[in-house]
């Protein structure tokens, strides 16, 4: 499903959308900046089919995928939102703003919303609606299987 179309400032035309219906491996390139083990964009399409929601910002022009969110959730008290990337060439126009804010739409009637983020991205999240909290996690650089 496509949703309200925004022009950006100086930017792109960006519709926002919640389907992989017509979305191809060649639209994803580029996510993952930084990661020592990117996912590829076959594994990423992958990880948007099983979480529980996601949203994709899609350059109506080139149609390639912009950025994206995603939120795993029991549907009934709480969600955790992992992913939001913006893709370098996108950023700065509102894009990331604009996922999280309509990811909060349709968490709309859960209890609990979290997320972790480095301290920087704090205010960011703040203005969203965000409070700061105190968090635990582990992480594994490898992937399971990889050398
Ligand atoms: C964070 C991110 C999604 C923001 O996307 P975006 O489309 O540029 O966001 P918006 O244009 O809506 O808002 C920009 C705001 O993001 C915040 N921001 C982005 N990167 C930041 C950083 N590294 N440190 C601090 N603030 C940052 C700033 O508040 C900025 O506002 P400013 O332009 O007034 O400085 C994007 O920078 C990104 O993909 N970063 C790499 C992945 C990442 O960090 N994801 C978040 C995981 S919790």
């Amino acid at each position: 499903m496509i949703g309200r179309i925004s022009r950006i400032k100086e930017g792109s035309l960006i519709d926002y959308c919640d389907s992989l219906d017509g979305i191809c491996v060649e639209q994803l390139e580029g996510f993952f900046v930084g990661w020592q083990y990117p996912l590829t964009p076959a594994e990423h399409i992958s990880l948007l089919a099983r979480s529980s929601h996601f949203l994709l910002a899609i350059d109506r022009e080139s149609g390639r995928v912009a950025g994206f969110i995603t939120a795993l959730s029991d549907g009934l008290l709480s969600a955790y939102v992992p992913l939001l990337e913006v893709l370098p060439l996108y950023q700065k126009q509102g894009i990331g703003r604009e996922l999280v804010r309509r990811m909060l739409v349709k968490l709309e009637g859960l209890r609990m919303v979290d997320l972790l983020c480095d301290p920087p991205l704090l205010p960011f999240y703040q203005c969203l609606g965000f409070h700061p909290a105190t968090a635990a996690s582990i992480r594994r650089p490898r992937p399971i299987g990889k050398q």
